[in-house]
């Protein structure tokens, strides 16, 4: 029997102004999956995640979630649905305290079973900093908030937009395999990844991104050094 579908984005275009990001994107998300979309800077990663989430417009069947066209919903009524985003750069209140930045995600919150007690028993360091400003964490602890904050809404599908910046290794290393804890209690995850290793190690599929268009993909295990590489850099 095939996975059910959660996901689907159908021949998504996006466009700043007159500059077009997106040139017709197709990529599809089972339930239980890891999904990572690879691609060098600039290649549209944060734009197809942001379209995703109705940060950019989209035509309603562009984006299909639980066999739903919701392309251009409003944010908060996609995040209701079940999707939610951890944006790049992480985007938390630093003056607020951890604890308030987890509260603040489950503004628009569905039924489920994270909580807070959930989210600090996934993370203990954020219990002991709960009352600390987010500013005072390290880059690694402030990523545990970022996904806290998105857990906290209770979604289906997490999309984390290069969890792994700015962070030294060991900790990129740790973040993932709390993805991977999330992803076994039952959230599906798409994950984008400039660190082609790590994407590779983690995702069930692969997706490369190049200038706007999906270049290559396929089960990560079926993926050629080679074939990336040149689906990376366009050559
Ligand atoms: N708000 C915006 N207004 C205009 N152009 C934008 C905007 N955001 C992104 N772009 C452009 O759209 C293209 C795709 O950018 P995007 O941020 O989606 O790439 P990315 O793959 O996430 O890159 P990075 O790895 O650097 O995060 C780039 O040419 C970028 O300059
Ligand atoms: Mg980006």
């Amino acid at each position: 029997m095939p996975e059910a579908q959660l996901l689907r984005v159908n021949a998504l275009k996006t466009f700043y102004g007159d500059f077009q990001a997106l040139y017709g994107v197709d990529i599809e998300v089972s339930a239980g999956q890891i999904v990572a979309i690879i691609g060098a800077n600039g290649a549209g990663k944060s734009t197809l995640l942001n379209s995703i989430v109705g940060l950019n417009p989209a035509p309603p069947s562009a984006i299909r979630f639980c066999g739903t066209d919701i392309g251009g919903e409003a944010p908060y009524r996609i995040v209701r649905r079940g999707l939610t985003i951890v944006p790049e750069g992480r985007r938390l209140f630093t003056s607020l305290s951890v604890e308030e930045n987890l509260l603040i995600g489950a503004e628009v919150k569905r039924p489920g079973e994270w909580t807070l007690a959930k989210i600090y028993q996934l993370f203990p360091i954020l219990r002991d900093f709960r009352n600390r400003p987010a500013r005072l964490l390290s880059g690694g602890q402030q990523q545990m908030v970022a996904i806290g904050r998105a857990l906290m809404s209770n979604p289906k599908l997490l999309l984390c937009d290069e969890l792994s910046l700015g962070l030294a290794p060991v900790v990129v290393k740790e973040i993932y395999l709390y993805i991977k804890r999330i992803v076994a209690g039952g959230v599906s995850a798409v994950i984008v990844e400039q660190d082609i290793q790590q994407a590779l190690k983690i995702a069930d599929h692969v997706y490369c991104m190049l200038e706007g268009r999906i270049a290559l993909q396929g089960p990560a295990r079926s993926l050629s050094r080679e074939a990336i590489a040149a689906a990376y850099f366009g050559v």
